[in-house]
């Protein structure tokens, strides 16, 4: 098992997260155990998964099978909107670790605002501060919250989520979502941070238009540079950003050249060149308009 690879960042609780993560969105349940203990093997220390995956329970075994100890891994588990409530998150929460096969969670996370709920989001939000109370989970967060969104629920509750996990990537890039962050002291984490959302998602697949960061001329250029992959280029950006990136693969070679980033450095000037990319359009949905009804999805409820 290779050394963790990359720095950690300090949550504004304490708890030390690693910046670089495994995501299994669109992760098969029957490729998502050995995509986790090949993650574990490549020197990756956090695993992004969601109740709304369908594969906490894979994510679990690949942990186990990559036999690392449990305080070596850092272990990221979603609420999906339909278990927001007092009684359904608790729920909803021990029903994730029953899956993972875990005793304690490191980050729980709330996985949309939903504007014409917000109180249940908020509801959603206090039962995750009370197992962080409870010593259940070691931090808590939120997803796809927009600034006024945290301004909200921090008012509401008198607490401040330690992520913010977000859409984030060269054609997206939330510079003032990431600077509302900081001001809190929120760690950006960010979801399709190689531009996924842009070659899979609803929007990408009904327009003509190629809108893929990895094969864009400036990434390209700079792959050249440092004969590093696009997908590397952009996952350095993320750091130099000091965002937290979370990439998706199933495929072991590039699991490993996903986190093989930390023998190079991006200028200053590389980085504002890869800033300037940003087209201000999202690959997924507004999480403003978003509802219960916006996808196609139902945590389990066994
Ligand atoms: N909180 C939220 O609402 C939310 C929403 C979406 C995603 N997420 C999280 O963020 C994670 C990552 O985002 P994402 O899956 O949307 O997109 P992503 O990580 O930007 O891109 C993943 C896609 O790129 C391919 N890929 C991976 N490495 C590559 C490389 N080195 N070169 C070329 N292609 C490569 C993958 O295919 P292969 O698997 O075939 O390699 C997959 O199709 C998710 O898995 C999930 O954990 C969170």
């Amino acid at each position: 098992m290779a050394s963790p690879l990359g720095p950690k960042y300090k949550l504004n609780n304490g708890i030390d997260m690693p910046a670089v993560g495994l995501g299994v969105f669109h992760s098969e349940p029957e490729e998502t155990v050995a995509a986790v203990s090949s993650a574990i093997a490549a020197g990756y220390r956090l695993i992004d998964t969601a109740a709304a995956y369908m594969n906490e329970q894979q994510v679990g075994e690949g942990i186990r099978a990559a036999g690392i100890a449990r305080d070596e891994v850092f272990v990221t588990t979603k609420v999906w909107m339909s278990d927001y409530g007092p009684e359904q998150t608790p729920r909803a929460f021990e029903l994730s670790l029953r899956k993972l096969g875990l005793d304690f969670l490191d980050l729980y996370l709330i996985h949309w605002p939903v504007p014409s709920a917000f109180d249940a989001t908020v509801a959603a939000y206090q039962a995750a501060i009370k197992l962080l109370a409870d010593g259940r989970v070691r931090a808590i967060g939120v997803c796809n919250f927009d600034a006024s969104d945290l301004d909200k629920l921090i008012q509401r509750t008198g607490h401040i989520p330690a992520v913010n996990q977000v859409e984030l990537h060269p054609f997206f890039n939330q510079r003032a979502l990431r600077e509302a962050d900081d001001s809190h002291g929120i760690i950006t984490q960010a979801w399709s941070p190689i531009g996924g959302i842009k070659r899979y998602g609803e929007k990408a697949k009904a327009s003509k238009e190629v809108q893929d960061p990895l094969s864009h001329p400036t990434v390209a250029l700079l792959a050249k540079k440092y004969r590093k992959t696009p997908a590397q280029i952009i996952l350095r950006w993320q750091i130099e950003l000091g965002t937290s990136p979370i990439p998706k693969s199933v495929r072991p070679a590039r699991i490993a050249e996903n986190i093989d980033i930390f023998d190079f450095a991006l200028t200053p000037g590389e980085v504002l060149a890869i800033d300037a990319l940003d087209t201000g359009r999202r690959g997924g949905p507004d999480p403003q308009l978003v509802t219960v009804q916006s996808f196609a999805i139902t945590a389990p409820q066994t």
